[in-house]
């Protein structure tokens, strides 16, 4: 911590270290290249593409001289060979995710990653020596976008076993168990990938602000205070399905229906009602999906958000309510369920400070900004201060292919972690 009696990293002098920006960028490009489509990446989570991407970093973490290992929740582990050896606290832990959404950006993500690997391989390449370890990782299946369990790998770091299904399945009904495996993990090990509260001295994620703040405002650095609270909830309906031209208007029962009806809901509740900042339908399966079928049954997810947990709580429940009440109408089964369940958090006072320090002494501009996105330092932060460094999003647009920093800020970003990391 930034109060505690530092050891100076030894020569050479810590200030003096700097991010190797033009392997930064390319070690960007390379790994977009992975799953790269449509101009976008699609790197689902325990997805084919995902693992290459996986394997393609631990690769490159060994071949700078750095370990890389897979832990039993498939989080992707960098470490400097004999760097513990004079630690007298708990590691520092940086990183990010691996995985995309679908047709989502570059940098969500594997910015952090990929940055964490530079401050790692810039450590060991001079030598420099601590008194905490320092580790990389890249956390698994922080979207959620196969499997529907996102913050997947910190969870399982973080210890929040009992919240996660024991037998998680994608949206195909596959089981996470084999898709694990190939990633390197164990779903019957998964208590050997947890750390206890206290056993690092602080988490630290770097990433892309994926919304406006920072470039309206033209500053370089965001400086993240809080991390909006967020619940999944899915929900599964089941009608009669039907001939579209010969079954009579009255007495259908049909899910799609209903499922409109609730996705216009759930917008009204951000919109109109105000019950929470943000409130999203963004994926629905539909069965069969045949034009001139009335569908059987339908699924869709629904994304809510905002800093209050209150004003969460109460926007579930009137998402529970509105479903059962139009279900009820439209005579079909629903059954829902709340997948995530993250509460807002405050990153640590101390950890900010020294990320704003370090920025000034860079003289990168910089604000105090939240973050409207969820991250895995939400979920790390139940065993150890987290921080969050944030650099400008171009017009402000996340998880879509035009998603897009100037190369400029991301090292810039990738510096002010190296500093941070130094002076924590
Ligand atoms: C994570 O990417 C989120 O949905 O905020
Ligand atoms: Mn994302
Ligand atoms: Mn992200």
């Amino acid at each position: 911590m930034p109060d505690s009696p530092a050891v100076a990293a030894k020569s050479p002098s810590s200030t003096s270290l700097r991010i190797d920006g033009t392997r930064l960028l390319d070690r960007l490009d390379r790994l977009a290249e992975i799953g790269g489509e449509d101009g976008g990446v699609t790197r689902m989570g325990f997805s084919d593409a995902d693992v290459e991407g996986r394997a393609h970093v631990a690769r490159q973490a060994v071949e700078a001289g750095l370990t890389a290992s897979v832990d039993a929740g498939g989080n992707l582990l960098i470490r400097r060979p004999g760097d513990h050896r004079h630690s007298t606290r708990p590691p520092v832990l940086i990183g990010s995710h691996l995985d995309t959404v679908a047709n989502g950006g570059r940098l969500d993500g594997a910015y952090g990653v990929i940055a964490a690997l530079e401050v790692l391989q810039t450590l060991h390449e001079a030598g420099v020596e601590s008194d905490h370890e320092t580790i990389a990782v890249g956390f698994a299946n922080e979207e959620g976008a196969l499997f529907p369990q996102p913050f997947w790998g910190s969870m399982v770091l973080a210890g929040r076993l009992d919240a996660l299904p024991s037998e998680p399945e994608d949206y195909a009904g596959r089981p996470l168990r084999d898709a694990l495996a190939r990633a390197g993990g164990d779903l019957s090990q998964l208590k050997t990938a947890t750390w206890s509260p206290g056993s690092l001295t602080a988490y630290l994620e770097l990433h892309v602000e994926q919304g406006p703040v920072l470039e309206r405002l033209g500053r370089t650095i965001g400086v993240v205070e809080s991390i909006t609270g967020r619940i999944h909830m899915s929900v599964q309906l089941h009608g009669r399905a039907g001939h579209a031209g010969t079954t009579p208007m009255d007495g259908r029962q049909d899910p799609l229906v209903v499922a409109a009806g609730l996705i216009q809901a759930v917008q009204t509740m951000a919109t109109r009602e105000n019950l929470c900042r943000v409130a999203t339908v963004g994926r629905v399966e539909v069965l069969p999906n045949s034009p001139n079928t009335i569908p059987d049954s339908v699924r869709l997810d629904i994304d809510l958000r905002d800093s209050d947990p209150t004003r969460l709580d109460v926007a579930e429940h009137t998402v529970r309510q509105t479903l059962a009440d139009l279900a009820r109408a439209g005579n079909v089964r629903a059954t829902i369920e709340s997948t995530v369940r993250s509460a807002p958090v405050h990153t640590d006072p101390k950890v900010r400070d020294t990320i704003a320090a370090s920025a000034a002494e860079l003289g990168f501009a910089q604000e105090t900004l939240p973050s409207g996105a969820g991250h895995d330092a939400q979920v790390v932060a139940d065993i150890a201060p987290v921080g969050m460094i944030f650099v400008p999003s171009i017009d402000g647009v996340s998880h879509v292919p035009v998603e897009r920093t100037a190369p400029d800020d991301l090292v810039a970003g990738a510096e002010v972690l190296l500093r941070t990391v130094l002076k924590l």
